[in-house]
């Protein structure tokens, strides 16, 4: 290829980092503009990664003067719908950070931009690339847990002290369900499809000063009478952790995005020797069996690798736009439901 993909990274403190960490690694890309409402951010990027981008405090000014290719967006979760469109009717791709946007209706604002101008918009699912994720999904669909019958995730992560950047993240309006749960939600639609149904609970015990309750536990509804869990909690006192378990007819998964090794555990066959890898369960009814897939819960670095491949060949992007709405949309139930204190049907309009 003779032309580098042209890229400009909005918001470049911390992953808006990861983006521009990922992008220099990427031989057929090159970052020509940065642009942060503080551009100190830019500054640091800069040097740390040796760019000779041109800096920008505003977006509106670096789209009208920058032919670029692709617009990362990284700001504060209440940016993604400005900075998206605008980049979008401007003629670019778009990737943006999840969650897509904190509303829905923002969402479809986002799509329909996407739509009118014809250029992709791939939203930060990242989950979807961790390694040990991608396998789950691969030994669900080849069968080998059977069908599912629960599935649940969680998203546990202390916030205290990760306000962000003028405090961003402590907003009334970024419900952690959506701002981080977003993550397992995704997940659970992208492997058991999408949830019809949401009942919801919620408490406020750990993070006092913090605008709006800190733990959710969700129960869903999916398709194929499977029930679903999710757990979200930002001021637990404990590391970080996706945990998710999918449990199936023949056999159970328990995956960590934070874990090297998947776990597969299945119906213990009478006779059968132990081989590498094998534990025997306390049961004695089921065999555990390692899976080795390495760490790498935030592999931005495929996730550009995936969008290069659909604006270079054409090929169909996954995490787009759509399905980035349609998991705000469960999020959206979530909240609603354990507001309310009632059942809450999900309604997809994308
Ligand atoms: N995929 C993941 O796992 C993951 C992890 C962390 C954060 N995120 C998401 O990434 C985004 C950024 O999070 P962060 O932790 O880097 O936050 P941060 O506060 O460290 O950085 C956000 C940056 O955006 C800049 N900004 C805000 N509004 C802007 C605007 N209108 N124009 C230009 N710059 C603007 C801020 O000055 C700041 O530098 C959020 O949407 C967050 O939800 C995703």
């Amino acid at each position: 290829m003779d032309k580098k993909i042209r890229y400009a990274v909005v918001g470049c403190s911390n992953f808006g980092r990861q983006h521009i960490a990922a992008i220099t690694k990427i031989s057929e890309a090159e970052i020509v503009a940065l642009c942060d409402i503080h551009p100190e951010y830019c500054e640091e990027r800069q040097k740390e990664f040796g760019l000779s981008a041109r800096f920008y405090t505003d977006y509106n000014e670096m789209l009208e003067k920058e032919d670029v290719d692709i617009v990362a967006v990284a700001t504060s979760d209440k940016a993604h719908k400005p900075v998206t469109v605008a980049a979008l009717k401007a003629g670019h791709h778009v990737i943006c950070e999840k969650p897509m946007a904190l509303f829905l209706d923002e969402c479809e604002e986002m799509v329909k931009a996407a739509d009118e101008s014809g250029k992709l918009l791939m939203i930060g699912q990242v989950c979807r690339y961790a390694p040990g994720f991608m396998k789950a999904k691969e030994l669900v669909e080849n069968g080998v847990i059977g069908e599912l019958y629960f599935v649940e995730s969680e998203y546990a992560h202390d916030y205290m002290g990760r306000e962000g950047v003028d405090n961003w993240r402590a907003d009334p309006d970024r419900e952690p369900i959506i701002g981080g749960a977003c993550h397992a939600i995704d997940l659970l639609r992208w492997i058991a499809g999408n949830p019809t149904e949401t009942m919801a609970y919620s408490n406020h015990k750990m993070l006092s000063d913090w605008p709006v309750n800190d733990t959710t536990v969700a129960i869903m509804k999916f398709p194929n009478n499977v029930i679903g869990k999710v757990f979200t909690s930002i001021g637990c006192k404990r590391n970080y952790t996706m945990r998710t378990v999918l449990y199936g007819t023949k056999g159970t998964i328990i995956v960590n995005n934070m874990d090297p090794d998947l776990e597969l555990h299945l119906e213990k066959i009478e006779g059968a020797p132990f081989a590498a890898g094998q534990i025997p369960n306390v049961s004695e009814k089921t065999i555990k069996h390692l899976i080795y897939c390495g760490v790498n819960s935030h592999n931005v670095i495929m996730e550009h690798r995936t969008l290069l491949d659909s604006v270079i060949d054409g090929k169909p992007l996954e995490t787009n736009g759509r399905e980035g709405a349609r998991t705000v949309a469960v999020c959206a139930a979530v909240v609603e439901s354990a507001k309310r204190g009632v059942p809450v049907k999900i309604e997809y309009t994308l």
